[in-house]
Parts: structure tokens; sequence; C-alpha cells
């Protein structure tokens, strides 16, 4: 079968794989972004990664595909300042990729990708409406409308990270105000939760010092029963589920596939989110929608970034 190399850029790893034709993910390699370093010290990074994959592949590899935080611009191949890769204004990595690996590189939104992969080969399959909500260091969205991914007309649908879900909010790295990913990003949890502990040390969350606090500490507080703790939590499941009732209103989706860091909270995730969500979204279209765990965890970027790199090959630019 044919095999391509898949890059997936994040706010805070790197990871490339090589990809079968059947999803099979044959290798991989990861390193943290260092998103801090700007893009060229960053594609250095990947490129190293990438060279050293196709040196010692058992397979040959015919293509690449490429999964990276947006705004971008799908067309001219272009990264175009996304909040959590400072520094990329208009980066031309297509050009860049494909100078140094001399093979076809296809590029989309990281979500929008992963969205692809959960589609075909995971938790959205046997739907023809899907929607894929990815909240780890930034929030993102794929649309998977009539059986494909939408993609507007610059490969941009589908930022639902940016829906805004406060109108007088905190402002967002995107430029807008009271954005989802402002308040329910791993990062942005971890923002919230280092003021709170601030203004109470009584939190288990005050243990921490404050620079090492993480969504995990949050989490870890939660399962102990934190009362600041479970306010920040509620708090946030309440933005989440006006995102997500926005969401279920605009498009009728059969299923809202969520992935990302954000699925490590599990049960304390996915029933009470369920709950709110209806309560906010029009009973006719809430009815029979399914909030489900994204399948592929860890590995959902590269097999996305695959599933680009494929579909760009049998000509289906959508
Ligand atoms: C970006 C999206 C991206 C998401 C996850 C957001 O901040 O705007 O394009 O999909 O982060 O990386
Ligand atoms: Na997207
Ligand atoms: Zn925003």
């Amino acid at each position: 079968s044919r095999h391509v190399l898949a890059i997936d850029i994040g706010g805070t790893k790197l990871a490339v794989g090589i990809v079968a034709e059947t999803g099979e993910l044959i290798d991989s390699v990861r390193t943290p972004t260092h998103a801090e370093q700007g893009p060229d010290r960053v594609l250095e990074r990947l490129l190293d990664l990438s060279h050293s994959l196709l040196r010692r592949s058992p397979v040959p590899v015919e293509r690449v595909g490429v999964g990276c935080g947006g705004p971008l611009d799908t067309r001219r191949g272009l990264i175009q300042n996304p909040p959590n890769l400072p520094g990329w204004i208009d980066y031309p990595l297509v050009r860049r990729l494909e100078d140094s690996l001399a093979l076809p590189v296809a590029l989309d939104n990281d979500a929008n990708a992963a969205a692809l992969a959960e589609f075909h080969f995971g938790a959205g399959q046997g739907t023809r409406h899907m929607v894929y909500l990815t909240i780890s260091t930034g929030v993102g969205g794929g649309l998977i409308l009539n059986g494909e991914l939408y993609r507007g007309k610059r490969g941009n649908a589908g930022e639902l990270g940016h829906i805004q879900v406060k109108y007088d909010g905190d402002p967002c790295n995107c430029g807008g105000r009271g954005c989802l990913e402002g308040y329910a990003s791993g990062t942005n949890i971890a923002r919230r939760a280092r003021d709170l502990a601030v203004l109470h040390p009584e939190s288990m969350l005050a243990l921490t010092p404050r620079a090492e606090i993480t969504a995990q500490t949050v989490l870890a507080a939660l399962r102990a029963g934190d009362a600041v703790a479970w306010r920040l939590w509620n708090d946030t499941l309440d933005l989440m589920a006006a995102g997500v009732a926005s969401i279920v209103n605009a498009f009728d989706p059969e299923r809202v596939v969520i992935g990302g860091g954000i699925t490590n909270f599990g049960d304390l995730l996915f029933p009470p989110l369920r709950q709110r969500v209806t309560q906010r979204t029009m009973p006719a279209l809430m009815s029979g929608v399914e909030i489900c765990p994204a399948v592929f965890a860890e590995n959902v970027g590269i097999l996305g970034a695959a599933a680009v790199a494929f579909r760009e090959r049998r000509g289906v630019i959508q």
C-alpha cells in the first residue's frame, strides 16, 4: 500500500509519522514545539524529525500531509499568525517543506485534519454530519457536513475555539474577545487556576507552585473535592456548553466528537457537558446527538495530516 509522511504542528507538541493508506501508523516521533522560538527554529526541528523518519523508513513515501493551527491559507500554503504559534505571519510553510523534503506537500488546519481522521477511521464512523472539537493548548474545530470536510474559502472554516461565549469577555490571542478558547483551552484553564490560587490560599490549587499549575493540577484538585477547583470547572463546563449548544444549533450534527488533552477529564467532562448542552439547545436539534470522546487521542494529529495527504492524492480538493 501507499505511504505518506504526516506532520502535526501543535502549540505544545510536534509529531511526525509515516502512515499507510489503511490508516496504519508505521513509525512516529514527537518533540516539544517551543513555539516561543518562532517559526524558523520550529521548522528546523520539524525537518530534522522528518528527514530522520524518511531515512529509516522501511517503505517509500510519496507525499506529505500537514495539519497546523490556523488561521492559514491552504491555497498559498501560508500560516497566518495563529494564536498559539507566535510569529508565524504569512509563513510560507508549504514551500519551505517542499524545498527541503522534495515531496509534494498538502496543508490543512490541524483540527480539520483531525476531524477527517475521526470521521474516516474513528469516532465519526457511520455519521454524515459530525463536528470535531479539540480542546488542548488551543481550541479548534472541524466540520464534517454531508459526509465531507467543510473548509470555507481558504481552509479556515470551523474555527470553533473562537466562537464567542461571552460578549464582553476577556481578550483572546486571536484578536477577538470572550472566545471559548480564552476560557476552556488547557492553557487558559491553567491561567484561571493560577489566578484563583492567589485569591484562595485555602484551595488545594495553592499547594502547587504558581508557575507549575496546569490543567492536570485542576483535575487532581477536582478529584480531591476542592471547592475552588469545582467552581472553576463548573464555569468551564457552562462556557463549553454555550459553545457546543451554538454549534449544534448551527449545524444539526449527529455527533460531536471531542479530542485533545481535555478528554483526560473523562467522566468529569462528558456527562455534565451533555446535560448542560441539552439545557441550552433546541430540543428538536439535540435529540439523538451524541457527545463523545475522540478515538485516536495521541495520534489523531498525525492520522489527520495523513488523511490530508491522501485526499489530495485522489485529487479531491474540497
Ligand atoms: C487555532 C485553530 C487550531 C486550534 C488547535 C486555535 O487557537 O485558531 O486553528 O485548530 O488552536 O490547535
Ligand atoms: Na478548523
Ligand atoms: Zn479567539
